[in-house]
């Protein structure tokens, strides 16, 4: 399909397909895609447990996984080939991971679980248009998205297709990775996507023989970075051997081990989230 031909109200399927869109998003009251400038810093891991997390503050929660080429979000929440709801309307539904959490990946569409996704642009934009419009989500508090690296299609894509959504930078407290951060700030200023605030994983470390937090690492510089821009810090997660083995055997670490140092991390990072999106929807209706 041509570029000419997707602009929306000039193909009429195409403009019907917008509409239902947005009328599909309308029953969504917060969408916050997570995403990095760079690969590896922990964009699943922050998606899959700030999802949890809602989820176990009893709101409605959905999780979109968008990183097509790696979906991750399957085999971190333990339900890997898991069963789209296929209602006797002929709609259907996404994966239930809980009785309020719900997920959708590229992952239930492959036909075997290994089988490599080769689409570029036009391609991965319909497969995210289409994860909106033929799944039904249903009326959700919040949708989690978790973004590949980077700023290409896939972030491109949720940026066109939810023009309320917010983002989550996550970064680690290294130089290079904070210069990355610049980047994505910078994209959400492009497309316009007010940003709700930065999370530093892997800051500091939880020793894995007492349990306690060491602060071998350098750490801080999201923190200094949010405040430098002026934007919200949300928390910082400590490096934890557990978030890879829990990561692994699809057991999010904040309900793996409640209580745990790392898991009052996520939780804190859940309820700043909660607060500021609150505080951001607030003001969007006040200015309106
Ligand atoms: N705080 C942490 N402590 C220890 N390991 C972590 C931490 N955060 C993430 N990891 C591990 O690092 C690896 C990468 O994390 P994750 O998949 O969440 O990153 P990502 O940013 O989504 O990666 P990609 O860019 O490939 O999508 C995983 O094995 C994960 O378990
Ligand atoms: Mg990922």
């Amino acid at each position: 399909m041509s570029k000419t031909k997707e602009t929306p109200g000039t193909n009429p399927v195409l403009s019907q397909q917008d509409m239902k869109i947005r009328e599909k998003l309308q029953q969504i009251d917060h969408k916050i895609m997570v995403m990095s400038g760079k690969g590896g810093v922990g964009k699943s891991t922050v998606s899959i447990n700030l999802a949890v997390g809602l989820s176990l503050e009893n709101f409605y929660v959905g999780l979109l996984d968008v990183d097509l080429h790696g979906p991750n979000i399957p085999k971190m929440l333990g339900v890997e080939r898991g069963e789209l709801q296929r209602r006797p309307d002929g709609t259907v539904g996404p994966v239930y991971y809980s009785p309020n959490l719900k997920f959708m990946s590229v992952e239930p569409l492959l036909p075997e679980k290994d089988s490599a996704v080769m689409w570029r642009g036009p391609l991965k934009m319909s497969a995210i248009r289409q994860f909106i419009y033929d799944i039904e989500w249903g009326k959700l508090d919040y949708l989690v998205i978790d973004a590949p690296p980077g700023t290409g299609d896939e972030p491109m894509t949720v940026a066109q297709i939810i023009p309320d959504a917010y983002a989550i930078v996550v970064t680690t407290p290294q130089e290079v990775s904070l210069l990355d951060v610049r980047k994505s700030l910078n994209f959400c200023k492009q497309v316009k996507m007010p940003v709700l605030g930065i999370v530093e994983n892997m800051s500091g470390m939880i020793c894995p023989h007492c349990g306690k937090a060491v602060d071998i690492f350098k750490r801080g510089g999201g923190e200094k970075l949010s405040e430098e821009l002026e934007i919200p810090f949300l928390g910082r997660i400590p490096v934890d051997p557990r978030i890879v083995t829990t990561g692994d055997a699809g057991h999010p670490l904040i309900s793996a081990y409640p209580g745990s140092h790392t898991a009052e991390a996520f939780e804190k990072v859940v309820r700043n989230a909660i607060n500021v999106t609150h505080m951001m929807a607030a003001e969007k209706t006040e200015n309106q």
